[in-house]
This record gives C-alpha cells, structure tokens and sequence, in this order.
C-alpha cells in the first residue's frame, strides 16, 4: 500500500531514492514519483505505471543533482493511477512537496476549505491538500517540522507524511498515524522509509517511531516529537537481515525465490524453541502461563493467506488443547459486534503486521479487555506494538505479493502456539509434544523433497495457459489448502479458481464440473482412513463427471492411483502438519502458471503487499 522514501546526506539522493523505490515497489505500483530540493526550489518527476516509467522519464529529462529527496511508488486509493494523481504533490507556489501513503478521511472538508482561500487542486487525491497546508504554514514562518505537527494535528485517518521544503534544503521532515515509517540511521546521512528495504543497502541501524509522531532528519542527526510538538524517543533497533534478502538471487521472480527459501524460513522459525529439557519457550510472547491457563475461548483473526493459517490452527489447537478456536476475517470480525472477555484470547496473524483490517479488530479487542496475541513476520510493525504478545515468524522478508514463506512460517508459529497452550495446560504430555516437535523438525527436508518435484509441477502447470477454471478440493486441514491453492491462482494467474471442503461438493459446486475441468485434490493421509477413503470417494464424483484431477497424496498411497490422473507426491507426514507439504506444489503450480502466461508474479495486477487501508 503505497512505498514512500527520503534522503539526506552526501550522496545524489536521486539515486538513492529511486533504489529505495524499486525495493519498496511492491506495496503498490499504479505510479511512481520523485522530489529533490534544488537550490531554492523543488525538482519533480511522476509518471503513472511502474517505476520503470519513471526512470525513463528521468533518463530523457535528468532532474538536477541534489542530495536531499523523497520519491513513492503508489496504490492508488483516491483519484485515478494517472500522472497528475501521482505522488509527491506540491504546495501552490511549489515550496513544499509531499508523498503520503493511506487515507486522509477529513480531506474533502479540508479542501473545501482551502478552494474558498482561492487555491487550487491539481488532482483527485486525498494527498494534495496537505502539500498546500504544509506550504502555508512555512510561509507564515514555521519550520518543516513545527508545519508538520500543525498540519497533523488538523488531519483524520490514517497516513505517513513525508515532505521537503525548498527553503530549508537539508531536513526532510515526516510523520505518522496508523501507518507505516521507520527511520535509517547512517553516518552523516540519514533515511526514512516505509519500510527498511528501502535503505538496507546503507544501514541496517533502525529506529521505530511511535503513533501520532513526527520524525525529522538532517545529515546530523535525528529527532522525535509528538504532534503537539513534546520532545519523544523512538526505538532504536538493529536489522538482523542484509541486503542479500532483498535481492532475487537469480531467480526471475521474488516468489519463486521465496518458495525455495522455505525449508529454511521454516527451520529458522523453529530454531530455540525447545530448551534442553524439552520444554517449549516462546520467549517474545509477553504472555504470562496464568494468563494462558485462563483462557476458555480463543478467536483467531487474519485476512487473506494468514486467514487460511488461522484455519490450520483451528484444527491444530482444537485437537491439541481442547479449547474452542473461532476464526474470522479481519474486516468481518471488527464490525459484527463480537463478544469478548477477559478469558478469550485473540490471535492476529499478518505476515507485514501492518494490515488495517487486522490492526483495527485487534484494537476493538483489545478495548473489550481480551489479551491481544500477535503471530507476524516483521519485527516493529504496528500489529506486534500493539498487541500484548507476539510470536515473531522469521521468515525473513516477504517480497513477492503472493504470500509463501509468510504462509509456511505462520503454520509453525500457529503449531507452536497450540503445542504451549497443550503444554501450558497440561492436555497433551511432554512426550506427545516432543513427538510432535520431532516431526516438526523434519518439515524442512520434507519441503526440500517438494521442491526437488518442481520441474513435473512446472510441466503441468504450463499445460493449463488455456484453462478458463480451475477447482481446489480439500477436507479437514487440506480444507484451507484447497482455499490458499485457489487463492494464489487466482492472483497470480487472473483464473478463476475456487477452493472447496471436499464434503460440501454435493451441496452445489459438484455441478460446476465438467469435460476436463482441472481439479487439485489434496487427499489427507493414510493415518486418517475416515478422512482419507471420505476424501476418495469425492475424487471418484467428480472424475466420474469428467473432471480431470490432480492429486496430491502421501507417497506410497496407491488406493488413489486409479482416480488420479496426474498424482504428486507429498511426503508421510501427519494431517494436522499436511498443510505445510501439500501446499507447497500449489505455490509452484500458481507461480509458473503465471509465468507461463506472461504475467508479473511479483506485482500482480491491482493488488499491494500490505494493505494498510480498510
Ligand atoms: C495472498 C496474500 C494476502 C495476505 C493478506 C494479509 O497471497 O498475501 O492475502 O495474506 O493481505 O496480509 P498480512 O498477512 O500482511 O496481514
């Protein structure tokens, strides 16, 4: 949801800005911009469409050398993806500019209210009223940063404000609410980015601000306040992860690069868990054993791919510890009025910790005394803030939009938790745990084992350019793999695609099959025979209608051999820890599909990695 950048220090900040860009391309890509302090006056450049529109633009008509900077690349929520819509947006007499990422909800009175001073709008946007608001304020003799908090103070919603003014060309000033900042601290330079991809080639020292701040940077330093101006800290952490992450490494998608890197996220999310006694600890938890021993009810909220990780550890935490889990949409969850007390314990899950939908259910929890537990991959995100436990999943980052690693990772994290809720309230032993543990273990090879059968998925996937459909079944903990398969097809690959509990066929969908209708079919394993003959009896229904399916069944299972007609093998794991091995060919089916039919995997058409609007 929109990516936003800015430089000072010794170096051309157009260069630095444009990197910090194409890193932070992902959170939205409709346009790019750029703005750079030139000697008493502002130099810009926008363009619609991806950054490489920019650069060209930039390469035919070369902006000024300068080295104080802002740029954005955008999702666009008011006003068309056109130049004029594109961020920065500049004051009237084009003194201050300004990149914004979220939404100003109190701007049309805002504009109202300036058009009646005579100024006027040159785009559609929530953004540009603040550029002119920021403008009049260092015209009557504020600074930047004293114009930021005056202007802050009169905003509603939810935004990161980042601006420069021509007058005062060594400070770029910024401020957030409810949105994303996180400042680069360097020698005699300093960065501000969305998120720190954006400067990870610089520096890897950080500093987290808090809500309703304003932050500026000069060469020399760093400093903090509120909106109302008082003197604050943020906090300063160490990045443990470099530039090499942010990179492809040789891979022609950031996905596909995050697929292979699974069986290592997911072992680095299992790594310290155990103590030598065999105990679990989930040492960033925050939670107390006493708070956790009294929860009764747990109610796990999440959106998209984190939503079916939620759904895994329904069943997960269910069977382990005998408490009733619920699990809801985020954007549903919020506005239905829930009944919460103290003993609930809701869990959030989001891979960027920055989903709007998640962060506002988390605070109407938090209002209705429940404990707030997040499970999130990055590290100072406002979800984690905000909660009063987290379970960090250290994947590392997730570029690519389509969530893989993310999704992986949240399995264990969910896994964990449930196996410490066992722990903690005696309903499953130390030996059971410690099986489970062991099994847990091995995931990472069994993901190897996987991905050693990309090519045949490859094959497969780039047979069905053509199909116009394609059906996901799956029953118990495949039921949310079904739906994840669906999912990544559908916004990788613009099929539609529809996941459904294998059982449910009967009742409506089975009459979408037809003549060749692709069907992937995960089939729980042998272990669960009701479960697993239940689920080979729904094969044979839709072959039976001509489907054409695709299996995904444990190895060595030949009782589906007669109903498949293509079958990949998963490795022998138990059903409850399926999810983390048949997902994985559905990831690699999606992804080449895609490919295969020329579209972008890593920027898929309408969409942004965090979506930090409701
Ligand atoms: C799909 C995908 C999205 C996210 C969803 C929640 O591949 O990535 O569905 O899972 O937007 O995002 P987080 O986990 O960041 O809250």
């Amino acid at each position: 949801m929109c990516g936003i950048v800015g430089y000072v220090g010794p170096k051309q900040a157009q260069g630095v800005v444009l990197e910090g860009l194409r890193r932070l391309e992902y959170r939205g890509y409709d346009s790019a911009g750029i703005a750079l302090v030139d000697g008493g006056a502002i130099a810009s450049d926008k363009r619609a469409g991806k950054l490489v529109n920019l650069e060209k633009a930039i390469d035919e008509a070369p902006l000024p050398q300068s080295t104080t900077g802002i740029g954005h690349t955008r999702w666009a929520t008011h006003g068309a993806p056109n130049d004029r819509n594109a961020h920065p947006h500049l004051g009237r007499e084009r003194r201050v500019a300004l990149v914004h990422n979220g939404i100003i909800e109190n701007f049309a009175r805002l504009r109202a209210e300036l058009e009646a001073q005579g100024h006027e709008m040159l785009s559609e946007t929530d953004t540009e009223i603040a550029a002119h608001l920021l403008e009049l304020e260092v015209d009557a003799g504020a600074d930047l940063t004293v114009a930021m908090q005056r202007v802050c103070s009169r905003l509603e919603g939810a935004f990161t404000l980042v601006a420069i003014d021509a007058q005062d060309p060594d400070r770029v000033v910024a401020a957030r609410r409810n949105s994303p900042l996180v400042v680069g601290l360097g020698e005699g330079e300093n960065f501000l980015g969305s998120d720190v991809a954006a400067f990870i080639e610089h520096t890897r020292e950080a500093l987290e601000l808090g809500q309703d701040q304003v932050v500026t940077i000069t060469r020399e330093g760093v400093a903090v306040s509120g909106f109302d101006g008082v003197p604050a800290e943020g906090h300063r952490y160490h990045v443990d992860w470099d530039l090499t992450a942010a990179e492809k490494d040789g891979h022609d998608w950031f996905m596909r690069k995050e697929i292979y890197e699974q069986p290592r996220a997911v072992a680095n999310s299992l790594l310290g868990r155990r103590a030598a006694d065999g105990q679990l600890h989930l040492d960033e938890m925050r939670l107390s054993d006493q708070d956790l021993r009294d929860i009764d009810k747990i109610i796990i909220i999440a959106a998209g791919t984190s939503f079916y990780a939620g759904m895994v550890a329904k069943y997960a935490i269910e069977h382990w510890c005998r408490i009733p889990v619920e699990v809801e949409l985020a954007s549903e969850f919020r506005y239905r009025d829930p009944i919460l007390k103290h003993s609930t314990l809701v869990v959030a899950i989001s891979q960027s910790g920055e989903t709007a939908d998640t962060l506002q259910a988390i605070r109407h929890a938090r209002v209705q005394k429940s404990k707030v537990l997040a499970i999130c991959n990055t590290n100072g995100s406002t979800i984690p803030r905000e909660s009063d436990g987290v379970i960090y999943t250290h994947a590392g980052p997730e570029i690519g939009v389509a969530s893989t690693k993310g999704f992986l990772t949240q399995l264990v994290a969910c896994y964990l938790l449930a196996l410490y809720l066992a722990q903690v309230k005696g309903t499953r032993f130390g030996d059971e745990i410690a099986q489970v543990m062991d099994q847990l273990d091995k995931m990472p090879a069994h993901i190897r084992a996987v991905l050693d059968q990309a090519e045949e998925i490859y094959a497969l996937a780039r047979e069905h350019v053509d199909s116009r459909s394609v059906l996901f079944l799956g029953r118990h903990a495949g039921y949310p793999v079904a739906l994840e398969g669906a999912l990544k097809l559908k916004e990788l690959a613009y099929i539609h695609a529809e996941g459904f509990a294998a059982g449910e066929l009967k009742h409506g969908p089975i009459a979408l099959i037809e003549d060749g209708l692709p069907v992937l079919c995960v089939v729980p394993p042998r272990g669960r025979d009701f479960l697993h003959d239940k689920m080979v009896s729904g094969i044979q229904e839709v072959r039976a209608r001509g489907a054409r399916t695709i299996c995904l069944a444990e190895e060595g299972d030949t009782s589906i051999e007669p109903y498949a007609d293509v079958l990949i093998p998963l490795p022998s794991v138990p059903v409850l820890l399926q999810p983390m091995v048949a997902v994985v060919p559905l990831q690699l089916f999606a992804c080449e599909l895609a490919t295969a039919m020329g579209h972008d995997v890593d920027q898929p058409r309408n969409l942004a990695k965090s979506v930090t609007v409701e």
